[in-house]
């Protein structure tokens, strides 16, 4: 832990019963420099956030007359990037599901161990102020979209663009790679519209067989077609008042791209073997993880179309641009999975976590959503280790990206400095505790420094064996 603070004090809010403080919590956050307000009870935490608004706030789930998760929902009224660390005991699964959807940063679970609070505080306070001076948004402008997690600055401007978007009938655009979170940026814009209560009807473009996909988008009249046993409303009709989501629309063979044009256009069309024009009210989506630009360069997608689908176009960033969300996100998928497996909660070592942040996802979200779910299963303990993870850090290069653009260089020289050594410090102890399996002994004979100065190096950064 720095003894220095890196800016003003940061004032966190403890809310503990008396008793279930963990004993010297308040000392060890006010040696990093801290400043420390404590209450046991869900209404004072209130007032506090309310009148003096903190820094972070550290709260038990359970307070004797009162619950956490007011706490949590108190804070996240006040400011929606707030960080909030909840802790809760092993079994209470659905309490800490609840918090992690309602915007905890993390969840511990108890014992509560005194070093990874400091150092989990330490960097929701980091965090928090950099997002605070990049980027001052609010929950008004749509950065705390609901279900989607992440906190990267890049990741925050899409979502303001999706808040804006929202606001209006513009055809949006959703263009990312495989596993971004195309089709679940595209609930929430419909969630954050006018629409919300209309239907949203999503149609993939790639998965259904050409023949048919022209009845499935604007339907049929009976006896239109051999099969056609009765009168059937396609997507365009049943999305009446609510949002389409043309999903894979890269893919959508160019016979249809006109007729799709056309109902996009005119927000009208005719039923597959019907002569009667139908209007509906529909505001349309599209997504696809094909270079639309190329695709239109190479004569496989209609200009025109393209124009018209991109009025408001938003470029999902792959995950291997925002790493700083990957523990974020990792720790969401893991309480949630472990309450989908009805399992006690399993946590996210330092190993495990620096593991994660050291492969590239070329599978984007649902990459990192599958092996959380496969490591949760395949770990025996409390605790994700990197042996759980089973994920080839080796086989797939992060892309080359220039490394100096993940240091931050905000602030003065001194505290930019101070920063990037500290993570390299980090990053080496904990890969040298990694080759040595853990042996203290071993990784610091490897770094050449004594044991001592090692443990020493170890409580400042927060890190277990
Ligand atoms: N920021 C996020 N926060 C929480 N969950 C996310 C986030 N982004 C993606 N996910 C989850 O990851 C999974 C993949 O997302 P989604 O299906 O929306 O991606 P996609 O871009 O449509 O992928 P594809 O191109 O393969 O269809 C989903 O389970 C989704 O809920
Ligand atoms: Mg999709």
């Amino acid at each position: 832990m720095s003894t220095t603070p890196l800016f003003a004090p940061a004032t966190v809010l403890l809310v503990f019963a008396s008793d279930a403080q963990p004993s010297g919590l308040r000392l060890a956050l006010e040696t990093v420099g801290m400043e420390v307000v404590e209450t046991g009870d869900e209404q004072q935490a209130r007032e506090v956030i309310h009148q003096a608004p903190p820094t972070a706030v550290l709260t038990d789930l359970a307070l004797p007359g009162g619950d956490g998760l007011g706490v949590l929902s108190a804070a996240k009224a006040a400011d929606g990037t707030l960080p909030v660390i909840v802790a809760t005991e092993p079994g209470n699964v659905l309490d800490a599901v609840s918090a992690m959807k309602g915007g905890a940063l993390d969840c511990v679970v108890k014992p509560l161990d005194v070093g990874q609070l400091v150092s989990l505080v330490e960097r929701a306070v980091g965090a928090y102020r950099e997002v605070a001076e990049v980027l001052p948004f609010t929950t008004a402008a749509g950065a705390d979209v609901p279900g989607i997690v992440g906190r990267d600055p890049r990741l925050a401007t899409v979502l303001r663009g999706l808040g804006r978007a929202a606001a209006t009938d513009a055809t949006v655009l959703l263009q990312g790679e495989s596993g971004t979170g195309k089709e679940l940026f595209a609930r929430a814009l419909h969630l954050l519209s006018p629409r919300a209560d209309g239907p949203f009807v999503a149609i993939n473009c790639a998965a259904i067989p050409e023949n048919l996909l022209e009845s499935e988008l604007f339907g049929h009249e009976k006896g239109a077609f051999t099969g056609a046993v009765a009168r059937k409303l396609g997507k365009f009709e049943v999305a009446d008042g609510g949002t389409l989501f043309l999903d894979e629309i890269g893919d959508l063979p160019g016979a249809l791209q006109a007729k799709i044009l056309r109902a996009v256009e005119l927000r009208s069309f005719e039923r597959v073997g019907g002569t009667q024009s139908i209007t509906v009210d529909v505001r349309q989506v599209a997504a696809t993880n094909r270079e639309l630009r190329a695709r239109v360069a190479a004569g496989l997608f209609r200009e025109d179309l393209f124009f018209r689908l991109s009025v408001f176009p938003i470029q999902i960033p792959p995950l291997r641009d925002r790493m700083t969300d990957v523990p974020l996100l990792a720790r969401f998928f893991l309480v949630k999975v472990c309450a989908d497996l009805g399992r006690p909660l399993v946590s996210l070592s330092l190993a495990a976590e620096d593991h994660l942040m050291s492969y590239a996802w070329p599978g984007n979200v649902r990459e990192l959503q599958n092996c959380i779910e496969r490591a949760v299963i395949m770990c025996e303990g409390a605790e994700l280790r990197p042996a759980d993870l089973s994920l080839d850090t080796g086989a797939v290069e992060r892309p080359a990206a220039d490394p100096w653009d993940a240091i931050d260089l905000s602030g003065s020289l001194a505290d930019a400095s101070r920063r990037a050594l500290g993570e390299v410090e980090r990053r080496k102890v904990v890969a040298a505790l990694q080759d040595a399996g853990s042996h203290t002994g071993r990784a610091a004979d490897a770094l050449q420094i004594s044991h001592r100065a090692l443990v020493v190096k170890m409580q400042e950064h927060g890190i277990q064996t």
